[in-house]
């Protein structure tokens, strides 16, 4: 049996087929724009991603044997809002998870709700880029909008709804929208009164590994491919790219380095940490995980090297990058503010620290090492929760790098477990495919069969002082600073 991963990330969706033993028949990738409205705005068109996922679809499986595929499942960019009005149009873009302009909701939510009542009704707080405050900003910026939702929908369930026409979420995935009671996974009444939406507009939950329906006849026409391929709930992107990796179970690390940047942590138990700097989320393997997240990583990297410096080969710029632990410029990589640990949305990008023999390589280096510092910052915050991490998993576009990898691993202090395949959420979309399709007992037995370690990166402990050193200077450049963002941003 076949199974497709759909990866609906931000700047492009993924799409993988795997067969019933995990390997990796094809993957194809697809891009689609992002809109920046104004600073700090970022949408996209659904129609763009539903569009593009379907040409992914039919270039995935042009030559193999289409009576051979199952499932498909999906790992989705997490938080953003899809409204669908009665005839099933979508309303207006989606607002993203990078976006942060509801920081007048998060202020209302956060201090005139409260942080406690968030917390105990959801088990976390909020931040502008989860769903809730999206809602609230329609409410009051766009009444007429708000006034035709019918139904209210995460990226990747306006995919899976438009190929099974269920109006579905996942675990995993609601947790982000900060209108769900993680602990007790469902929706959270208390939440849907202070956003003034009613339970009827929301999906029917489902755990990640779960069936929500079958391909509707008009697709599966269009695709070439039979109306009992069972469409999975799938989860949000860190989730399923967790599963890809083997972080499952309790206690286990991944790190993705993608648009976002994020540290996450599988547990069997509920937790949560009593300052909300982590997310407190359910898992796509049926139990739940804290997770911190930065919003712009390796799209730091991208905009360093596409807009400023105008390359597209960074493995030769890399290669330039000579003095490992050893650079007096720091980058703080806030370019579309931050969430974890920081929760600003006001912070910005800067470079500090250049003299007249700064060169290209030493800013390219910061760049690189300011997301693996400011990843640290998140990594922190669980040690001082008690949790011992000595190696975590990695995947994302940024996994590519050896040297990014390298930093990650002497700045983190971590034993860096790389795996065959970087294509975290796809493959791990796959996997929950095969999990529901029964060729796997649970997600945990399916990561424990599929998910092999090819190769570690070891800390060292020179680098690892070097680094300590670093580290300690770069925590204190953005307190110092913070007080100018909002007069800049
Ligand atoms: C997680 C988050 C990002 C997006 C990226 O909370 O906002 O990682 O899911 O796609």
């Amino acid at each position: 049996m076949l199974y497709i991963g759909v990866d609906l990330g931000t700047s492009a969706v993924k799409l993988l087929l795997m067969n019933e033993k995990g390997g990796i028949e094809k993957i194809v990738s697809r891009e689609y724009p992002i809109y920046f409205p104004q600073a700090g705005w970022s949408q996209q068109n659904p129609e763009d991603w539903y569009r593009e996922t379907i040409a992914g679809i039919k270039e995935l499986t042009s030559e193999c044997d289409k009576s051979q595929v199952a499932g498909i499942s999906f790992g989705g960019q997490m938080h953003g809002l899809v409204i669908l009005d009665k005839e099933d149009q979508v309303i207006r873009p989606a607002i993203l998870w990078n976006d942060g302009r509801t920081y007048k909701e998060c202020d209302y939510l956060n201090n005139v709700i409260g942080k406690d009542k968030l917390s105990e009704y959801t088990a976390n707080i909020s931040f502008t880029g989860f769903t809730a405050p999206k809602v609230l900003w329609v409410k009051n910026n766009e009444p007429e909008n708000f006034a035709k939702i019918e139904k209210i929908m995460l990226p990747k369930d306006y995919i899976a709804y438009m190929l099974s026409g269920v109006h579905c979420t996942d675990v995993s995935d609601a947790s982000g929208m900060l209108l769900f009671d993680v602990k007790n996974k469902c929706w959270s009444k208390e939440m849907l009164d202070i956003c003034g939406i009613k339970e009827s507009q929301m999906a029917k939950i489902f755990e990640s590994y779960e069936t929500v329906g079958t391909l509707k006849a008009d697709v599966a026409a269009e695709l070439g491919l039979s109306t009992s391929v069972k469409i999975v709930a799938g989860a949000g992107d860190n989730a399923a790219a967790a599963v890809g990796t083997g972080t499952v179970g309790d206690g286990n690390c991944n790190i993705s380095l993608g648009t976002s940047g994020t540290i996450f942590i599988s547990s069997k138990k509920f937790g949560v940490d009593e300052n909300n700097a982590l997310h407190a989320f359910a898992h796509a393997d049926g139990a739940y995980h804290l997770m911190g997240c930065m919003l712009s990583a390796a799209s730091c990297n991208k905009w360093w090297m596409d807009d400023i410096i105008g390359t597209d080969a960074y493995a030769e710029e890399q290669k330039n990058i000579t003095k490992l632990g050893e650079n007096h410029v720091y980058f703080l990589p806030y370019l579309m503010g931050e969430r974890s640990p920081h929760n600003d949305p006001n912070a910005r990008g800067c470079f500090i620290g250049m003299t007249m023999d700064t060169s290209r390589a030493d800013m390219t280096q910061a760049v690189l090492e300011g997301v693996a510092f400011a990843l640290r910052d998140s990594l922190e915050v669980a040690r001082s929760l008690g949790i011992k991490i000595e190696r975590t998993k990695i995947c994302g576009g940024g996994a590519k790098s050896p040297l990014w990898k390298k930093m990650i691993a002497n700045i983190m202090n971590l034993k860096v477990d790389v795996i065959a395949s970087e294509e975290g959420p796809a493959y791990g979309g796959a996997m929950l495919a095969a999990v529901a399709n029964g060729e796997f007992a649970s997600v945990e037995d399916a990561a424990a069969k599929l998910v092999k370690v090819i190769d570690t990166v070891e800390p060292t402990p020179e680098l690892v002082a070097k680094y300590e050193e670093r580290y300690q200077k770069f925590k204190k450049i953005y307190p110092a600073v913070k007080a100018l963002f909002p007069e800049i941003a």
